[in-house]
Parts: structure tokens; C-alpha cells; sequence
């Protein structure tokens, strides 16, 4: 083990950390439209100049949305890879099977969590917002490749929701407080996901040849092609939702410039800050250091 996590101390961690999703939203708490949702780090709305106050505020809504929704839809593959690793480590190692089966389980709470609050959105939200999907469609796509491709998935995504907490939400004082508790309670326990999938990733790899291991890098940067592909559709879908909520129609050229920004800062809220996170590229390098030189040439596009 050449890490310094092992599956008893990040166990003992995740038993610490005891909230319900009943404790973070429902009676009594919930939503207020009045501030926004995402940071604006995250969120890119405050560059589109020929957008009102008002209308950027719905945007931020929008995208706390779709936040939401694209958390949920990759947690549900999450959690069937996370259970199928476990379940040779059943009847082996204790503290291995215990602490990816509490992993497991804080996904599915997760999933919960994150239905929970779009419930809260859409009660106080005028219109629909569309969202990519299906997510079962989507698992069965990404669970196709190979596992040290979707774990490699799995590591950007939890050391990015590391990240997003961290860099923009933590200290910002304008976000609705219940949005933020999300952000922070979901932030607690992917913590020690994300350590948990550096193990996971390190034991997959063991025994696979340097090509092999090339190649699922390779299918990695496919999961994030294929993710990017729905981040552009997700941007169009956002676009709608602005113009019928807000009751006005952008012109040609506003469109033009809120897809290519939005794309780009889509681009950044879910693949750039995961594949530039050091703790990601440090495995990464572990694994293939050309293969980490490789997405650091490619990454800038994504930030
Ligand atoms: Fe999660
Ligand atoms: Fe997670």
C-alpha cells in the first residue's frame, strides 16, 4: 500500500459523519429563490452582460438544477460499480467490505438527498427544466467500459465535488443557505469516497500490463467526451428553460454567446476541476505518467 488512507481509519471517519437527509431539507426548510444556488465560480452567469439581474439570478437557478440533477444521474452509476467491487471483500478483509459498503450506502443516501432537493425546486420553480438522461441509459453506457475506466470516472468525480466546496462554495456568505447545506453535507462524505476510490483504483490496476493501463485511460477520456457531449445538450436545455421562464427570446448572437459560455463553464464545473485536481492527476501519474502528461495537455480546454 503505498497510499496513506487505509479502510479502518476512513471507516472510523464515515461513522462520525451521521446526518439524515430528513435533517437538511422538508419541514420547514426549504428554498430560497430570492438567493442563489450555485457560486458564481461554478455558475458563469455574471459575464453574460445582456442578461437582467433578474434573469441571471434564474439562470443560477437553472443551473442549480441541473447540479442537482447531473449529481443524481452519476451517483446511480456510482453506486451498482462501488457494490460489485465490494462484493468479493465480503467474507475477506472487514474493514475493506465495511467501509465500501457504507460508501455504497452514503451514495444511495446521496441519490435520495439529491431527488429530494430537485422536489423542493420544482414546487418553487415556474417551469420545467429539462435535464440529460435517461440516467440509466447513461449508467449502462459509462458501466460498459472498462472498470479501471468508469473508477477512474468515479476518482474525478469525487475528488471534483472536493473541490467545488473547497474553492467556491465554503466561503461564499450570498448562497441559500439550504443549497449550501447540501453542498457541504454531500462534501463531508465524499471526502472519504474519494480516498476510499484511490484504493479502489490502485487494486484494479494491480496486475494490468502498461498497455492495458493506457487503454483505459483512453477509455476514461471517452467517458469524458461522451459526458461533455451531454454538457452541450444540457447548456441548450438551460437556454430554454431561461427563455420561457424569463418570457423573452434572446437574439441569434446572445444565443450564440450564452451556449459557448455556458458550454465552457459546464465544461469547468464538471470535468476541468476534476481532471486538474493535483489529488486525481497524482494517481493518474501513478498509474501512467504519460497518460498524465497527455490529459494536462488536454485539460486547459476543459478550465
Ligand atoms: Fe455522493
Ligand atoms: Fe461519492
Amino acid at each position: 500500500m503505498t497510499y496513506r488512507y487505509n479502510f479502518q481509519d476512513v471507516l472510523s471517519r464515515s461513522e462520525r459523519i451521521t446526518w439524515r437527509v430528513e435533517d437538511l431539507i422538508g419541514k420547514g426548510k426549504t428554498l430560497d429563490f430570492a438567493k442563489p444556488f450555485m457560486p458564481e465560480n461554478l455558475a458563469h452567469v455574471v459575464e453574460l452582460d445582456f442578461l437582467s439581474g433578474r434573469e441571471k439570478t434564474l439562470l443560477n437557478h437553472i443551473r442549480g438544477h441541473a447540479y442537482l440533477s447531473i449529481f443524481g444521474l452519476v451517483e446511480e452509476f456510482i453506486l451498482p460499480f462501488v457494490l460489485d467491487h465490494a462484493r468479493p471483500y465480503i467474507n475477506g478483509d472487514d474493514y475493506r467490505a465495511r467501509a465500501f459498503l457504507e460508501f455504497a450506502g452514503e451514495e444511495a443516501k446521496h441519490i435520495h438527498l439529491f431527488r429530494r432537493f430537485k422536489e423542493e425546486f420544482v414546487k418553487g420553480f415556474p417551469v420545467a427544466c429539462k435535464v440529460i438522461g435517461p440516467a440509466d441509459a447513461i449508467a449502462k453506457h459509462i458501466l460498459s467500459h472498462h472498470p479501471l475506466s468508469v473508477a477512474l470516472t468515479i476518482l474525478h468525480i469525487e475528488w471534483m465535488s472536493q473541490r467545488h466546496f473547497q474553492e467556491s462554495i465554503h466561503d461564499d456568505g450570498t448562497l441559500d443557505p439550504q443549497f449550501k447545506s447540501l453542498l457541504k453535507h454531500h462534501w463531508m462524505e465524499e471526502m472519504q469516497h474519494a480516498q476510499l476510490d484511490t484504493l479502489m483504483v490502485e487494486t484494479i490496476a494491480e496486475g494490468m500490463s502498461p498497455a492495458q493501463i493506457d487503454q483505459a485511460v483512453d477509455g476514461y477520456l471517452a467517458i469524458g467526451g461522451f459526458l461533455d457531449d451531454g454538457l452541450k445538450q444540457q447548456t441548450a436545455f438551460d437556454l430554454e428553460a431561461l427563455e420561457t421562464v424569463s418570457g423573452r427570446g434572446l437574439s441569434p448572437a446572445e444565443r450564440e454567446r450564452f451556449l459557448t459560455a455556458q458550454h465552457q463553464a459546464n465544461r469547468w464545473t464538471y470535468l476541468g476541476t476534476g481532471m486538474t485536481h493535483p489529488n486525481f492527476l497524482e494517481t493518474l501519474g501513478r498509474l501512467s505518467p504519460a497518460q498524465r502528461t497527455v490529459l494536462e495537455g488536454i485539460a486547459p480546454g476543459f478550465c
